[in-house]
């Protein structure tokens, strides 16, 4: 067996119960740590988070009215780049050193779990450094793991390094069934035996190889995983049907970077040919597509002049077409997209794996479709449960009626602030865009789903000219 830890792989995969208890003064993390068998770090950093979440559960977003907005706003690290990437970090005895890691929900709890598990993490500058020389379990297990999906992600990384790992079952977004089948069959392909428990899921094996491993849907999460998994293992891998969105390649210019042999970046094939080692890397990952469609987005909704720069516009090309059919007027440069004043139409867009339109700006174009001329259809087929922001939108003022898998949407329509929710992170863009155009003053609350993936949106906005603050 593959292994750098000095007990075998096999052996730490125990089982740590979790027992919650009613006392009211204690959060659950700390009662739960009465009985379990959890290190002090591991509990600092679930109650840490906790308490973050708990913070997040009580605060709200008041948005007034924004009468234009105007300037330069700057995307932050794709949040989808660096979670796989943060993930990948187990797969190295040597340093690896991020730059510019994005202040979000999701990227402290993936963090914690990593430092739970033995990974040391330094922070100088703008520079955090990783280091999993000594790994002391893998089993990811804590609190924080079931509480988001893309913890998921440390599998793959553990079943390379190690050969085998344990990851508690992950959450996420409500936003419908989200089974990892494909990840599984992949890891079993490459030499894994796959058991689950009723909250874990677990690989185990002597050592992976290498194999000829068909995607039955492009799935961002089981290319990524497979991919990482596949870096140390022996021989070769090719991966057909893979996703092909930009944070798929920035995962494997980050890997190759490191020593990784991964070719075909870029295409649905990818070919990893096995290595033994990785060596120390220094990166920084591609801005967030999905927060630049946001911004670009606002500006359309507020008939204003804005620049969203650290974009590269070919990672959102699938968004500008959509929005210059609407005719939204956008100018592209390099790493920057200038919005100015539109009248908009309507459009029909039906959400796809990239290059289609993504379902991650699904929820925002709806807001914008409620201010354009005309009957407007949207289609979501990568998510079962994906219009839970419609209810909202509707509250406001918003004509939407949902078939199915189809959303119309009749505008424009004038909004009223009214107390929303966000139901998840990308319907908390969508929320807070409305609000940007709505009368009077809109509350926003469970804003702790807007913490996941917009990193300091009330200061960027705010910038921009908007009205938003946040209150307890
Ligand atoms: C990633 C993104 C998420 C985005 C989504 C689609 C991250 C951290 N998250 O999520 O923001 O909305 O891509 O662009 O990058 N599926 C299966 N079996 C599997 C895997 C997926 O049936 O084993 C299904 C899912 O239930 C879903 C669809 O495939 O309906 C797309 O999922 P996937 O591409 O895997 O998305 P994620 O990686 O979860």
């Amino acid at each position: 067996m593959k292994s750098t830890i000095n007990f075998p792989a096999y052996a730490m995969l125990m089982d740590m119960p979790h027992f919650w208890s009613k006392t009211k003064k204690r959060s659950p993390i700390m009662a739960a740590a009465l009985f379990d068998n959890r290190t002090s770090d591991s509990i600092k950093n679930s109650e840490k988070e906790y308490r973050r979440l708990q913070k997040g559960k009580s605060e709200r977003i008041l948005v007034k009215n924004a009468k234009k907005l105007h300037g330069m706003v700057s995307v932050s690290p794709a949040k989808n780049a660096m979670l796989p990437i943060l993930a990948a970090v187990i797969l190295s005895k040597k340093p690896v050193h991020l730059i510019n890691i994005p202040d979000l929900r999701d990227m402290h709890a993936l963090i914690s779990i990593l430092e739970d598990m033995g990974v040391k993490v330094s922070k100088k500058g703008r520079t955090t450094t990783f280091d999993a020389s000594n790994l002391k379990t893998n089993i990811a297990n804590s609190d924080l793991v079931s509480s988001m999906r893309a913890s998921n992600l440390i599998l793959g990384p553990l079943l390379g390094r190690l050969g085998a790992g344990r990851v508690a079952l992950p959450g996420g977004c409500p936003i419908g069934g989200r089974p990892m089948d494909i990840h599984l069959k992949g890891f079993e392909q490459l030499g894994a035996t796959i058991t689950h428990g009723c909250d874990f899921i677990q690989g185990i094996s002597t050592g992976l190889s290498g194999a000829d491993i068909k995607l039955s849907f492009p799935s961002v999460g089981a290319t990524e995983n497979i991919m990482m998994a596949a870096v140390l293992a022996k021989g070769k891998t090719t991966i057909s049907n893979a996703a092909l969105e930009p944070e798929i390649d920035d995962l494997a210019n980050f890997l190759n970077k490191m020593g990784a042999k991964i070719s075909g970046v870029g295409t649905t094939c990818l070919t990893i040919q096995g290595v033994s080692e990785l060596h120390e890397v220094t990166y920084q990952a591609i801005g967030d597509r999905i927060e630049a469609a946001t911004y670009i987005i606002a500006a359309l909704m507020t008939n204003s002049k804005v620049r969203v720069e650290n974009i590269n516009p070919q990672h959102i090309q699938p968004v500008i077409k959509i929005l210059k059919d609407m005719n939204a007027s956008i100018r592209v440069e390099k790493n920057m997209v200038e919005v100015r004043k539109s009248k908009l139409k309507a459009a029909k867009v039906v959400t796809l794996p990239h290059p289609g339109f993504p379902t991650d700006v699904q929820a925002q174009l709806m807001a914008l479709m409620t201010q354009a001329e005309g009957k407007s259809e949207i289609t979501e087929t990568i998510f079962e449960n994906r219009f839970m922001h419609v209810e909202h939108l509707k509250r406001m003022g918003a004509n939407i009626n949902i078939n199915g898998k189809t959303a119309t949407i009749v505008g424009p329509t004038p909004l009223e602030g009214r107390p929303v929710t966000c139901t998840d992170l990308r319907a908390s863009a969508a929320m807070v865009l409305s609000a940007l155009v709505a009368k009077g003053v809109t509350e926003i609350r469970d804003v702790f789903h807007m913490d996941r993936g917009y990193d300091h949106l009330e200061r960027k906005m705010g910038l921009l000219g908007a009205s938003i603050s946040r209150i307890s």
